[in-house]
């Protein structure tokens, strides 16, 4: 995704450059610029800017930007919620309704499961210290893997030693992924929880059927409710990837020993509002 920014629509507002997750949005003398090696192409920089000063330079595609609608439900509503998610990375201090987190848990407990099993746990941390505890450690776990990155000659020794599977830790996306999440972390930027009020650990029993899956399906049911409810969230691999290989810090906060934590959700009310809906591909259908 090629993006250009018009410098006679641009106001310098800034909200282009807080939103990127990839820190590819930066102002320099007074222009914003953006960067192409690390873009998701997620397209919240051109969701964000008020002035519409940002623009994608490749032709139209059928589904290209197009406002958003209030998501509702059937089938049309449906998509309209689903359509309209983005993952939210800036949130309001304000504490999540308790009653709003239990809506949410009700909702995954009708996930799919393989053989029905309903393995799904769930985690949740709302006080802050403890959920700055926990980044501490998780930070400390990238500190590690960054070093090894480092270390060419031993590097997959200590990946290995980190609990890391090398497929996922030597990903050229984690490789030039993980340097930028501590120089953010040492600029004092949350890469990881961005301090969202609430972090629901998603976790299940290794020896049930398809956990991964499970955890999974829950994850996307829990976004989808917290979208119903005015809530943000974030999926975070971060934090899950650290809490895969640390089984300490696992026990620590009382997972039970056989349990693998698959994914991590920061949730919040939004800090930042999407006006546009960035598009996708097209599905890659093979129709026979
Ligand atoms: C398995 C998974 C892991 C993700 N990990 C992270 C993460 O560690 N940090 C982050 O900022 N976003 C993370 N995301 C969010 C994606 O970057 C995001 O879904 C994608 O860029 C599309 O943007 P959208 O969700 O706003 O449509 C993750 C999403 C998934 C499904
Ligand atoms: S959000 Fe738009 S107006 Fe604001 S700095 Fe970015 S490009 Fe400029
Ligand atoms: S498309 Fe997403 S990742 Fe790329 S520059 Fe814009 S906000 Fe950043």
């Amino acid at each position: 995704m090629r993006l250009s920014v018009d410098p006679d629509l641009c106001n310098l507002c800034g909200v282009c450059v807080l939103t990127c997750p990839a820190d590819m949005v930066r102002e320099k003398q007074g222009r914003i610029k953006i960067g192409r090696v690390m873009c998701l192409e997620c397209g919240h920089c051109v969701a964000v800017c008020p002035r519409g000063a940002i623009s994608v330079e490749e032709p139209p595609r059928d589904d290209d930007f197009a406002e958003p609608e209030a998501p509702l439900i059937p089938p049309e509503m449906l998509r309209r919620l689903l359509v309209s998610r983005r993952s939210v990375r800036r949130y309001l201090s304000r504490p999540v309704r308790r009653q709003d987190l239990e809506q949410m848990l009700d909702a995954a407990r009708w996930t799919p499961t393989a053989a029905n099993c309903q393995c799904q746990s769930f985690t949740i941390i709302t006080d802050p210290e403890k959920r700055e505890a926990l980044a501490a450690r998780i930070v400390q776990f990238y500190r590690a893997y960054n070093e090894a990155l480092q270390d060419r000659e031993h590097c997959a020794e200590r990946l290995a030693a980190l609990g890391l599977d090398p497929a996922f830790a030597l990903h050229p996306h984690m490789q030039a992924a993980v340097p930028a999440f501590l120089r953010n972390t040492d600029a004092g930027r949350d890469r990881l929880f961005f301090q969202a009020p609430a972090v629901i650990l998603v976790h299940a029993d290794t020896g049930a059927v398809l956990p991964e899956a499970a955890c999974a399906f829950a994850t996307l049911i829990l976004v989808l409710m917290a979208e119903t409810l005015g809530l943000g969230t974030c999926i975070t691999a971060y934090a899950s990837e650290a809490l895969r290989a640390l089984p300490d810090l696992r026990a620590d906060l009382g997972l039970p020993t056989s349990h693998q934590v698959y994914y991590v959700l920061t949730v919040g009310y939004p800090g930042e509002e999407f006006r546009l809906i960035p598009p996708r591909r097209p599905a890659q259908v093979n129709w026979l």
